[in-house]
């Protein structure tokens, strides 16, 4: 969703705001804009469009060594250029840049219009620089907080002012916003992707907090102007990381990484002579994980499709209970919190603004929430009482791949873990870590089926609508086959239980519906395999993904992907892979922008 990014220093501010919006393109935006102080006053542009459309209108003598710039995802608001931030006063002295949602923007807008101000947009935003405004006397800081003790809703803002050269202020309610430290310079940004390329210092900033940022440094306070200690950290990724490095998008870069990156995940995460998991970050001892009654996963999207694989391997490994809901669903009913009960939030982001509520009502009925989290430092990955960190890099396309296959190595050490303190012996742990151990190669085996997948693709990719079937495990993974499809082609696609097509969605298939099913080498082939044959009955068109040398498959599929064999438990890595790339070369195919796909954020941090 809409990115932020401010700088302060020496050198000139224009290309660095340019360069760090270019960096938060993948968060999904329809509108950007910059601001820079320049001969005692402000210089902005802004306008709907792609970042290189905004670098396009900047006048080279827009100069100048202190400001900020956005990405807007439309919420209030059509998508223009007026709508496009920064927004100003009426004096066009102060500008501000603003993620998130003013709630009570409505009763803002009467009381300021009441006082003569003209609104130029139809944001919710435009209300921050005029409130400002009106509270300033000569110490923008002071204004901003006086400003927000007015506002209900969420934000993360930076605000310039053209009096106070070489000072940003931000402040953080409920929007990401980290501060980045440099050598005689200072960076602000939503994400530290934007900042990456000056800093690896950063700090990250808490919800309630306002920062003052000049080249010398930075100043945090509360919003009753307590002054704040924070701790600088450091980021361990480097510029490579967000970079294609000779891929043609990120996704495709994504999806060639999960040898790594799941590898990555389970480093250091199995302890291979009591062959069980080891998750120090759960910060819980044996007796308190010896004790969990059942496990309760909330996420959205492909996260909650990590977490009903997650809930899956827990009940029928663990013997835990474990089911895994929406957190949009979690967060607004009255659910009930058990003391015995373990919770874990599910997220790439770390942001989601689901996931992030709905975790905040479950700890404040007393629930222990856990993060399963890629994004370091985010607001849920500081906020649960623990869990573990995905480490599978920067994801920066928009459709989420190998941040899935790392949220499933979690789950798989975490069952493990939980299995081992209960039913499963110590020679079925060894088994299970083997397999566990031989996934990073098996997916890079899985890969090499890329030009196969592809010749699919191109042939099927007309098709209006897809099934995508499976059973067990393999349920939660034809979900995510089918909104990986939805999200980046634009095909109408469907997952479903293979068993569940008889009750209803039969009725969709003829020749020209293709379904694509599951089928590993597990227990429920037999009955999937019947469920092929349902569907060939009908005339449909049949993509069978199978482990090799499965022919009985062959001879009822029109297309086939072979994947290598490996216990059964562990086909949900090898199933997820050629989905992925089967969603990306239709879209490919398509001509479609795989890495932002249209109305879609990589982030979704508002309702
Ligand atoms: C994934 O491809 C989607 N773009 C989306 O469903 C995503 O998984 C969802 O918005 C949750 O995001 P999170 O993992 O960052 O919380």
């Amino acid at each position: 969703m809409c990115g932020i990014v401010g700088y302060c220093g020496p050198k000139k501010a224009t290309g660095i705001l340019l360069d760090g919006l270019k960096r938060l393109e993948y968060r999904g935006y329809d509108s950007a804009g910059i601001v820079v102080q320049k001969d005692g006053g402000l210089d902005g542009v802004k306008r709907t469009g792609k970042i290189n459309d905004l670098r396009a209108i900047v006048p080279e003598a827009m100069t100048g060594n202190c400001g900020i710039g956005h990405t807007r995802w439309a919420t209030h608001g059509g998508v223009t250029d007026l709508n496009a931030h920064p927004h100003f006063d009426s004096a066009n002295r102060i500008a501000v840049v603003h993620n998130g949602i003013i709630e009570n923007y409505t009763q803002l807008k009467a009381h300021l219009n009441a006082e003569g101000v003209v609104f130029r947009s139809e944001t919710d935003s435009e209300v921050l620089p005029h409130l400002i405004a009106m509270y300033y006397e000569g110490d923008l800081e002071k204004a901003v907080r006086s400003a927000l003790r007015r506002v209900k809703g969420t934000y993360g803002i930076a605000v310039i002012h053209a009096d106070e050269p070489m000072r940003i202020v931000g402040a953080r309610n409920g929007s990401p916003l980290v501060v980045g430290v440099g050598e005689n310079e200072m960076l602000i940004a939503s994400d530290v992707t934007a900042m990456i390329a000056h800093t690896k210092q950063v700090v990250y900033m808490e919800d309630g907090e306002i920062v003052s940022i000049t080249p010398d440094g930075f100043t945090m306070t509360d919003i009753e102007d307590k002054k704040v200690n924070k701790q600088v950290d450091e980021i361990t990724w480097d510029l490579g990381s967000i970079e294609k490095e000779g891929f043609a998008c990120f996704m495709e870069k994504e999806i060639f990484e999960q040898p790594e990156t799941i590898a990555q995940t389970l480093s250091g995460r199995i302890d291979a002579e009591y062959a069980t998991g080891k998750l120090g970050g759960l910060n819980m001892s044996s007796r308190e994980l010896l004790g969990v009654k059942r496990v309760k996963i909330v996420a959205a999207g492909t996260s909650w499709h990590a977490g009903l694989i997650g809930a899956h391997l827990i009940e029928s490994i663990a013997r835990i209970p474990a089911n895994a809901e929406f957190s949009s669903e979690l967060r607004y009913r009255n659910c009930v919190v058990e003391s015995d009960t373990l919770y874990f939030a599910v997220t790439q982001s770390g942001e989601t603004a689901d996931t992030l509520y709905a975790m905040r009502e479950l700890k404040r009925k007393g629930a222990r929430v856990l993060g399963i989290c890629n994004v370091v430092g985010s607001t849920i990955a500081r906020e649960s009482d623990g869990g573990a960190y995905t480490h599978a890099g920067p994801e920066i396309a928009v459709a989420s791949t190998k941040a899935f296959t790392s949220q499933i190595a979690v789950f798989y050490t975490f069952a493990l873990l939980m299995a081992r303190m209960r039913d499963m012996s110590i020679s079925s742990g060894f088994r299970y870590v083997k397999a566990l151990q031989s996934v990073p190669e098996k997916v890079r085996e899985t890969l090499t089926r890329r030009d196969e997948i592809q010749r699919i693709a191109k042939k099927y990719c007309h098709a209006r609508d897809f099934l995508f079937l499976g059973r067990g495990l393999m349920y939660p993974v034809a979900l995510e086959g089918a909104l990986k499809l939805k999200e980046i082609s634009y095909i109408h696609a469907e997952g479903y239980s293979a068993g569940e097509i008889k009750h209803g969605p039969i009725a969709l298939i003829n020749e020209e519906t293709p379904s694509i099913f599951l089928v590993p080498a597990d227990e429920l082939r037999e009955k999937v395999l019947s469920n092929m044959k349902e569907i060939k009955a009908r005339n449909g068109p049949i993509i069978a993904f199978c482990t090799e040398g499965d022919e009985e498959v062959a001879s009822i599929a029109d297309e086939v992907v072979t994947i290598p064999r490996i216990d059964e438990l562990f086909y949900p890595f090898l199933a997820t892979v050629p989905l992925q790339l089967f969603a990306y070369f239709c879209a490919l195919e398509l001509g479609r922008d795989v890495d932002q796909p249209r109305n879609l954020a990589k982030s979704v941090t508002v309702e």
